[in-house]
C-alpha cells in the first residue's frame, strides 16, 4: 500500500488571516541560478490574539529575517518545508525577509522560472510562496511596489504589475525598473517578467477618458504574430465597457507570451502572462481555431480585471466565483463578436464531453468544492464550465437587465475585497422576485441532474411532465430537486411551431423546482403529432431523457427554430443510429452492416442543401461534425465497446459520404474562399464547412478525394486550409497521407506551435500496439517532455482522442501513458496529475481493461516520491 495519507483542506475550517499585510516592497536581483529577493512587509495584527505570524514558503533559501530593522537570531523563528513561523511579534511592524531562489531549476513552472531564457512568474494559486515567504492566501490584500534589477544586456525588458514609476541604469552593467500597483491585491496576482523581448504597442481611451498604453511582449522572432491578440484586447476592453460598464484602471496593460506555461494564461494585475499558443497568430501558421482561442482567452484574462482582481476570492473554495463568472463573460463576448449558435454548440460540446464525464466519475465535485488536497487539481471543467452555466442560469432566471443590475451591485459592494460565492448569490438574489434559496444546490452538489420528460395528449390538451432524477454521488445524502430554467417549444408533424397558450406564444421558459412538474397547453384536435423542443439553447446544464423516435429527431433537425436544438437533434439522431447499431451487433454477435437509415440520410442531405443557401456555413459544419468517440462512449455506462464505437463511427461516415458524395463535392467547391486569408465570420464558416466536406469525402477510399486534399495543401496561403486538408487525409491510411505528414514536418520543423498540430495529428492516428511509432514520436526533435504544450499535443491527445490505441486490449497504451506520467511527475506535478485524470473512469470499461488501468494507476501511486497532486487524482480514482 502506498504512503499517501490524505490530509485535506476543508472549507468548514476557514479562519480569517491572523495578520494583514498592507504594503509589500519587493526587490529582485535577478540571476538564473541564484535570484535574490528582498521583501519588506508592513504587517498588522488582525484582531486580539497572540498567535505567531505564519508565512508560507516552499523551496526557498532563507538568508535573513528582521523585524523593524533588527535581524532575528535563528531561535526567534522556525522554518520547515511548508514555511516560517515567528512567535511574539508586535501588533504592527515591518518585516524584512531576504531569500534566494533558483529559476533555472524550477521545472514545475510555478513561482519564478525561466522560459526560453527569459524570467517569468506564475503565482496562482500558491506559487508566490515559491518566490518569497508570505501569507500566501487570497484574502490577504496588499499594495505592491516592485524593484527589478538585472543585467542590461540579458534583460533589457523589466516588467511587473501596475504602473512604471522609474527606470535607471546602475552603472555596473545592470539596470533597474520600479513598478507600483495602487490596487490592493492578493499575492496570486503578483507577476514579473524580465528578458529579451520585443513589443507591439497600441492605445486605448476608456469611457471616462483614461489613456491606457497597451503592450504585447514576445520573443523577437514572433513580433509579426501579435496583431490579432492586440485587436482582441481592444475589442474586449470596449465590450466590457459597453456590456458591463467596467473600465480599465491603470495607465498600462501589458501581455507577455511565454512558451512554457502550465495553463492557458494568467490574469496578473496589469501584466497578463500567456501561453504563447493563445497570443501568436498569423495566417501562415495559425488556424481559425487558434484565432478563436486567442480572442476568447485574451478576453477572459482581461475580464478578470473586474471579475477576479478588483473583486477576488476569499479562499480557493470560491474559485468559481471568479472563474465561472469570467468564463460566462468571455462566452458572451465571443457570442457577440461571432456566431452565437456556433459558440453555444461549442460550449455545450465541451460541457457534455468533459464536465459531464468528470461529474459522473471519481473526480466529481461541486462548483464550490468542500475540500481538497491540492488546489491545483480543482481548475476543472466543473469549476470553470459548469460554474459558467450556473451564472448563465442566473442571467436566464433574472433576465439581462436585472442580472446586469446585480452585477453592478456586486462590483460596487465588494470592490477591493476578497469575497465568497455566498456574497455573489446574495447580491443576485436581491434582484429576484422569486425565492432563490433552492438555487444554492447548483453550487453545493456534484453530479449532472437528469430530467425525464414525458408527454400525453388528450381532450385538446398536451400535458408535458418533467421529472428530475438527481444522481447518486458518494457523500451526498439528499436527492432533492434543483431549481432550473427550462426553455421549451413544440412543433406539429410538418414542423410548424405550435402556440403554447391562448396568446400564441411559441416558446416558454418554465422554472422547474419540484421533482415532478407538469405543464399543459391546448392543441387543436386535428393535430395528431406533437414534437417537443426541450431545453432550448441549453438553458439548464442537465441531461434530457425523452422518448424521441428517429422521425421526431429528423423533424427537429430540419425545422426547429432554435439553432442549438436543431444541431442537438441532429447529433442525437446520429448517436441513436450508432448506439442502436452497436447494441445490435453486440446481441447478434456480428457487425451489422445495415442500410443507412433514411431519416438520417435525408437530414444529412438537407444540411448539405442548406449549405447551398444562405444558411450559416459554420453552423452547418458543426452539424456535419460527427460526435467524438469519447462522447459516444459516454452513452455506455459499463463495458464501453471501444472498438465497436470506432468501427461504427467510421462505417456511418463512409455510408453518408457514399450516398452524398456529389453534394459534398459541390459544397466543397462552392465554399472556396476567394482572395487571401482573412479571419472573419463568413470566411471562417466557409473554411469549416469545406473541411467537413473534404474529411467526409476522404472517408471513402478513392484517389480523387485524396488528390483534392493534396492540392489544397499545395495551393493554400494559410494554415487553416493546409491543416484541414492534412486532417482530411488522416481519416484513413494512404500513401498520400504519409507523404503529406512527412512534408509538413519538414516544412514546419522550426515552428513549435505548428509542430504541436502535427504531433496531435500523429497521436490521433497511432494504431493500437504500435509502440514503435510512439517511441519515434517521443524521440522526435519536435517533442519535449518538459514543455506542457508538447506533452498535451502528444500524450494528452493520444490518451483522449485515440481511444482504440489508448485502450488497446494488451494494455500497451495505458503503459506508455503511465510511463510518461511518472516521468513528468518527477518535475511538473500539475501536468502529471492532469494527464492522469484520463484513467479515472476505469470502472466503465470491461474487467480486463479495468484491471490494466488500475494496475497502471497503482504503479503511479506506489512510488515514494509520487507528488501529492498525482496522489490525490489517482487515490480518488482507485478508492
Ligand atoms: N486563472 C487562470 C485563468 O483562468 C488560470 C490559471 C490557473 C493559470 C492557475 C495558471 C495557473 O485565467
Ligand atoms: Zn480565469
Amino acid at each position: 500500500m502506498s504512503e499517501h495519507k490524505s490530509n485535506p483542506v476543508r472549507l468548514s475550517d476557514y479562519l480569517p488571516p491572523d495578520y494583514a499585510v498592507d504594503h509589500v516592497d519587493l526587490v529582485f536581483e535577478l540571476s538564473p541560478r541564484d535570484a535574490r529577493v528582498t521583501s519588506r512587509l508592513t504587517v498588522r495584527r488582525n484582531g486580539d490574539h497572540a498567535r505567531p505570524l505564519w508565512l508560507d514558503g516552499d523551496e526557498l533559501r532563507l538568508e535573513s529575517v528582521a523585524i523593524d530593522g533588527e535581524t532575528l537570531a535563528s531561535e526567534r523563528f522556525e522554518v520547515d518545508e511548508r514555511g516560517m513561523s515567528i512567535p511574539d511579534v508586535p501588533g504592527a511592524f515591518e518585516l524584512t525577509v531576504v531569500n534566494r531562489v533558483d529559476p533555472v531549476d524550477n521545472t514545475a513552472l510555478d513561482g519564478l522560472y525561466q522560459s526560453s531564457g527569459n524570467f517569468c512568474t506564475q503565482c496562482e494559486p500558491e506559487g508566490f510562496r515559491r518566490i518569497t515567504f508570505f501569507p500566501d492566501r487570497p484574502d490577504v490584500l496588499s499594495r505592491y511596489r516592485v524593484t527589478l534589477i538585472a543585467d542590461r544586456e540579458e534583460c533589457p525588458v523589466l516588467l511587473s504589475n501596475g504602473n512604471p514609476v522609474d527606470q535607471r541604469d546602475l552603472g555596473d552593467g545592470r539596470h533597474q525598473a520600479v513598478w507600483e500597483d495602487p490596487h490592493p491585491k492578493p499575492s496570486y496576482l503578483f507577476a514579473l517578467v524580465a528578458g529579451k523581448l520585443e513589443a507591439i504597442h497600441d492605445r486605448f481611451t476608456t469611457a471616462s477618458g483614461r489613456e491606457v498604453e497597451l503592450g504585447i511582449y514576445v520573443e523577437p522572432h514572433n513580433i509579426d504574430r501579435c496583431d490579432h491578440a492586440m485587436r482582441s484586447l481592444i475589442k474586449s476592453m470596449r465590450w466590457d465597457e459597453d456590456t458591463y460598464g467596467r473600465e480599465y484602471d491603470l495607465d498600462v496593460f501589458n501581455i507577455v507570451a511565454v512558451d512554457d506555461f502550465n495553463m492557458g494564461a494568467m490574469e496578473n494585475k496589469g501584466l497578463n502572462i500567456f501561453n504563447s499558443k493563445f497570443i501568436l497568430a498569423r495566417a501562415e501558421t495559425a488556424t481559425d481555431a487558434d484565432y478563436d482561442g486567442i480572442e476568447s482567452v485574451v478576453a477572459h484574462e482581461y475580464f478578470h480585471n473586474w471579475s477576479g482582481n478588483r473583486v477576488t476570492c476569499r479562499d480557493w473554495f470560491q474559485l468559481s466565483l471568479k472563474e465561472g463568472f469570467t468564463v460566462f463573460r468571455d462566452q458572451e463576448f465571443s457570442s457577440d463578436v461571432g456566431s452565437a449558435a456556433v459558440k453555444r454548440i461549442e460550449e455545450v460540446n465541451l460541457l457534455r464531453q468533459v464536465q459531464f464525464a468528470e461529474d459522473a466519475g471519481p473526480q466529481a465535485h461541486p462548483v464550490q468544492p468542500k475540500e481538497y488536497e491540492q488546489i491545483n487539481n480543482f481548475y476543472t471543467a466543473t469549476v470553470y464550465n459548469k460554474g459558467a452555466e450556473v451564472v448563465r442560469m442566473w442571467r436566464n432566471l433574472l433576465g439581462w437587465d436585472r442580472f446586469r443590475a446585480g452585477s453592478d451591485r456586486y462590483f460596487e459592494r465588494f470592490d477591493g475585497q476578497a469575497v465568497t460565492i455566498e456574497d455573489f448569490i446574495e447580491t443576485m438574489a436581491e434582484q429576484a422576485d422569486f425565492d432563490t434559496a433552492q438555487f444554492r444546490r447548483w453550487y453545493d452538489r456534484a453530479g449532472t441532474p437528469i430530467v425525464h420528460v414525458s408527454k400525453t395528449q388528450a381532450n385538446g390538451e398536451v400535458r408535458v411532465t418533467f421529472e428530475q432524477e438527481v444522481p447518486a454521488v458518494a457523500g451526498q445524502e439528499d436527492r432533492d430537486p434543483f431549481l432550473m430554467p427550462m426553455r421549451v417549444a413544440a412543433f406539429d408533424g410538418r414542423g410548424k411551431p405550435l402556440p403554447l397558450d391562448e396568446s400564441g406564444t411559441a416558446e416558454k421558459t418554465l422554472v422547474l423546482r419540484e421533482s415532478r412538474t407538469s405543464f399543459t397547453f391546448p392543441v387543436a384536435e386535428d393535430i395528431d403529432r406533437v414534437v417537443l423542443s426541450l431545453n432550448r439553447g441549453f438553458t439548464a446544464p442537465v441531461k434530457i431523457e425523452h422518448d424521441y423516435d428517429a422521425d421526431d429527431l429528423a423533424l427537429l433537425a430540419r425545422a426547429d427554430s432554435d439553432e442549438f436544438n436543431r444541431w442537438d437533434a441532429y447529433q442525437r439522431l446520429v448517436i441513436k443510429t450508432l448506439v442502436d447499431r452497436i447494441r445490435q451487433a453486440r446481441e447478434t454477435g456480428e457487425c451489422s452492416d445495415e442500410e443507412l437509415p433514411e431519416g438520417l440520410s435525408a437530414a444529412f442531405g438537407s444540411l448539405l442543401h442548406a449549405a447551398g443557401g444562405d444558411s450559416d456555413a459554420r453552423f452547418v459544419a458543426e452539424c456535419l461534425t460527427m460526435p467524438s468517440e469519447p462522447y459516444i462512449a459516454e452513452q455506455f455506462e459499463r463495458d464501453v465497446p471501444v472498438d465497436a464505437i470506432h468501427q461504427a463511427r467510421v462505417r456511418l461516415r463512409e455510408q453518408l459520404a457514399n450516398e452524398w458524395s456529389q453534394s459534398l463535392m459541390l459544397v466543397y467547391e462552392k465554399q472556396e474562399v476567394d482572395g487571401s486569408y482573412e479571419y472573419n465570420g463568413e470566411d471562417v464558416g466557409r473554411r469549416a464547412l469545406r473541411a467537413q466536406a473534404l474529411a467526409c469525402l476522404n472517408a471513402l477510399d478513392h484517389p480523387a478525394w485524396r488528390r483534392l486534399a493534396v492540392e489544397q495543401i499545395a495551393s493554400t496561403d494559410n494554415m487553416t486550409e493546409r491543416f484541414n486538408a492534412l486532417s482530411a487525409l488522416c481519416v484513413r491510411e494512404s500513401e498520400e497521407r504519409d507523404q503529406a505528414l512527412e512534408q509538413f514536418a519538414r516544412d514546419w520543423a522550426d515552428d513549435p506551435l505548428v509542430m504541436d498540430k502535427w504531433l496531435s495529428l500523429r497521436a490521433r492516428i497511432v494504431a493500437p500496439d504500435d509502440t514503435d511509432t510512439l517511441a519515434e514520436l517521443e524521440a522526435h526533435p519536435a517533442f519535449s517532455i518538459r514543455n506542457p504544450n508538447r506533452v498535451r499535443s502528444l500524450v494528452g491527445v493520444f490518451s483522449r482522442a485515440n481511444p482504440v490505441a489508448f485502450h488497446a486490449a494488451s494494455g500497451s497504451g495505458y503503459r506508455w501513458v503511465a510511463d510518461k506520467i511518472i516521468e513528468i511527475d518527477g518535475f511538473n506535478p500539475q501536468i502529471s496529475a492532469r494527464l492522469a485524470t484520463v484513467f479515472s473512469r476505469w470502472r466503465r470499461y470491461d474487467g480486463a481493461r479495468a484491471d490494466l488501468m488500475t494496475e497502471q494507476m497503482q504503479r503511479m501511486l506506489d512510488r515514494p516520491d509520487c507528488s501529492t497532486d498525482l496522489a490525490e487524482i489517482v487515490g480518488k480514482a482507485l478508492r
